[in-house]
């Protein structure tokens, strides 16, 4: 019969490789998570999840094209906090709503914010960096990865905190923008650490506080924003795949339990906690859980972002 049918093609899902949308260049935090679960995650499936870069417009335009593709469990996408949540307050004419285009398969990775400078910076904290950024204005360049992205949005976040009015300088990812960092071409960033804690370990840039609660185990120098006197930034990005709406519910089960395998195989949690990531809990690590934060994070962020956006326009 025709349910038959359609089980028997449910149940041989996947027979061929399939492939994750990454939406910035290669080599930045979201390229880092997507190969580290990638990976565990083709050898779950049996079949190659193969990397696409499609970078541009803040993520949104691999995002966009990730939605627009058919729901059949040959594409996915690596999501995270800037195209799944703060994109719609900054983004104008986004063409997907990351509440209700999308089938979510899981959280993959938390990575908090750093702020990182060139190694030439004089300030030799954080108040004396926020001083010096005043002063210079727009002499100053930031670096970010697109309006929306996590590394504009915790960007224009720090700059209204701190009344700062820097140069914005876009990249196709902070990939990129930290090569330029280190080269002394760009003069700072906020960006997620499984990017930048191996450059900060090599004393190729510097790190003058980490925004979470507690210091990073892989980063045990770097003093948290409240020690440094900016306890106002507290900001965490994570990173999440999603599939185009409308999978058949084997298919979406199939990647929901490739992922779990993922994040429990001890190379990849080994690689995420090195580079200073965290490792979601099993609660709050499935699909229905990625929903809720999605939805909760777009609300907290629109109006936190409206309002950062204008104050520097
Ligand atoms: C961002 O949102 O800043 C991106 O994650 C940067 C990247 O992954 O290259």
């Amino acid at each position: 019969s025709a349910l038959a049918a359609f089980g028997a093609a449910a149940d041989t899902y996947p027979q061929r490789p399939i492939t994750m949308v990454v939406p910035f260049a290669a080599g930045g935090p979201t390229d880092v998570v997507a190969r580290i679960v990638a990976e565990p995650m083709s050898r779950a499936l049996g079949q190659q999840v193969v990397i696409e870069n499609v970078t541009g417009a803040g993520g949104t335009t691999g995002i966009t094209r990730a939605s627009q593709a058919a729901p059949d469990g040959y594409t996915i996408m690596m999501g995270h906090m800037g195209t799944h949540g703060a994109a719609p307050a900054l983004f104008k004419g986004l063409k997907y709503d990351p509440a209700k285009s999308f089938d979510t398969v899981g959280l993959a990775a938390g990575t908090p914010i750093v702020i990182v400078a060139k190694k030439s910076m004089a300030a030799p904290d954080l108040k004396g960096f926020i001083e010096a950024i005043k002063a210079g204005g727009a002499s100053i360049n930031q670096a970010h990865a697109g309006v929306g992205s996590v590394s504009h949005s915790t960007g224009i976040l720090f700059d209204s905190l701190v009344g700062a009015k820097p140069t914005l300088v876009v990249y196709r990812g902070t990939g990129p923008a930290l090569n330029d960092l280190v080269a002394g071409q760009v003069d700072f960033m906020t960006d997620q650490i499984v990017n930048v804690a191996p450059q900060i370990t090599g004393g190729t840039i510097k790190a003058y506080a980490i925004a979470t609660p507690e210091r990073s185990p892989s980063l045990p120098d770097v003093p948290t924003t409240k020690e440094a006197g900016l306890p106002e930034y507290e900001v965490s990005a994570w990173n999440a795949v999603f599939a185009p709406k409308g999978l058949p519910a084997d298919v979406r089960a199939k990647l929901v339990a490739a992922l779990d395998t993922a994040l429990k195989d001890a190379g990849a949690r080994k690689r995420i906690l090195e580079l200073g990531g965290t490792v979601p809990k099993e609660s709050e690590a499935g699909p229905d859980a990625l929903q809720k934060l999605v939805e909760s994070e777009v609300a907290r962020w629109t109006p936190v972002l409206r309002s950062a956006a204008d104050a520097n326009p």
